[in-house]
């Protein structure tokens, strides 16, 4: 059975209140999961159906889940549980890209035969390179592939107009991340990693970038930490130097566009006309988000036109919009 229908089967033995059918779809559903090698995720479930601490049982079962840490003055959370059903084969970039990344997972799950050897498993990761081209969606995919919620934590929710108040929060986040293993995902890193001599930086955020960096020397916990920032230029040293691995996205070359073009074009049949390479050809300085993004317009504009298949014309026109678009934002960022 598909996940949609064990779902689905797991809803009606619930309305029909037929909890034999309840317990042996949830058993079918742990072993999909295992299938699917989400070891951890079937191990969570295994404990949440077969706990003696059930929901009737005064909600006991979530004791050793800390509530979400909140930033005391305004109340609103400081990071967010995340989870994704994302493949590396997603992800299009240069096989060095992909290297690292699974070279981090491989470390992960192999970090206790690495302790032995007194060995550390890469944990502190830098994520940096030009905007849309898979900082975030990385972090994402190793969530996916280890089975473990993703904390995504966005650096400006992080930071407080309160005198003293960014420390707390910061302390917040990491004692909530200590709880428990994670991958986390500090995004937009360098709204607070910027070059901490710049004499334009407000006090506090220097104080900032100081207690970050002291609380990611001082992390002893088990989970992935990554950071992600498309200013790596401002970072200076002392943050390069806290990281295990730096981790750097550049925009796609003519044959990854191709491939990024090939792949985002999937889900529409193509007229034999098509020819990506052309496309490809045309799209130099494309991120891959700008990628998904003309093919997505392409394949919607075939769509509602009711065209059952799409032409090269169309494509090039999308693509040629997009770069006129670019062309008048630069302007307007130039003019300010
Ligand atoms: N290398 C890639 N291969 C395939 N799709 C990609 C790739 N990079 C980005 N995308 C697509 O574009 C979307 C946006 O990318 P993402 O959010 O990861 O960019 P980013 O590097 O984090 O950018 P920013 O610096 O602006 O935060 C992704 O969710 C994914 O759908
Ligand atoms: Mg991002």
């Amino acid at each position: 059975m598909t996940t949609a229908e064990l779902i689905k089967q797991l809803f009606l033995s619930f309305n029909d209140k037929d909890s034999e059918t309840f317990i042996k779809t949830a058993r079918d559903y742990i072993e999909h999961e295992k299938r699917k090698k989400h070891n951890l995720v079937a191990k969570e479930l295994e404990k949440a159906l077969f706990s003696t601490n059930s929901v009737q049982n005064g909600g006991k079962r979530f004791k050793n889940f800390l509530p979400i840490p909140r930033d005391t003055e305004k109340g609103f959370p400081l990071l967010e549980i995340q989870q994704f059903d994302k493949s590396i084969d997603s992800l299009i970039v240069v096989n060095e890209i992909k290297v690292q990344l699974e070279q981090v997972v491989m470390e992960f799950k192999d970090s206790d035969i690495l302790a032995t050897y007194n060995l550390q498993n890469k944990k502190k990761i830098l994520l940096c390179g030009k905007p849309g081209t898979g900082k975030t969606f990385s972090a994402q995919i190793i969530s996916s592939i280890l089975s473990i919620p993703l904390v995504y934590v966005r650096f400006d929710a992080i930071i407080s107009s309160y005198l003293g108040e960014t420390a707390t929060n910061l302390r917040k986040v990491f004692d909530y991340i200590g709880s428990n293993t994670w991958v986390v995902l500090f995004d937009e890193f360098d709204v607070i990693g910027k070059n901490r001599d710049d004499s334009h930086e407000h006090g506090e955020i220097k104080r900032v970038v100081n207690n970050f960096l002291q609380m990611l020397d001082n992390f002893k916990g088990d989970s992935i930490i990554l950071a992600a920032t498309n200013h790596q230029n401002m970072l200076d040293p002392a943050i390069w130097r806290r990281f295990d691995e730096v981790i750097y996205y550049e925009l796609p070359n003519e044959n990854t566009r191709q491939q990024l073009l090939d792949f985002y074009l999937k889900p529409i049949k193509m007229n034999t006309d098509i020819d990506t390479t052309k496309a490809a050809s045309m799209t130099a300085g494309f991120s891959p988000a700008d990628i998904k993004m003309v093919t997505e317009e392409v394949m919607k504009t075939a769509i509602i036109n009711s065209k059952s298949h799409l032409g090269q014309n169309e494509l090039i026109c999308a693509i040629e919009k997009f770069i006129r678009r670019e062309k008048v934002r630069n302007n307007l960022m130039g003019d300010k």
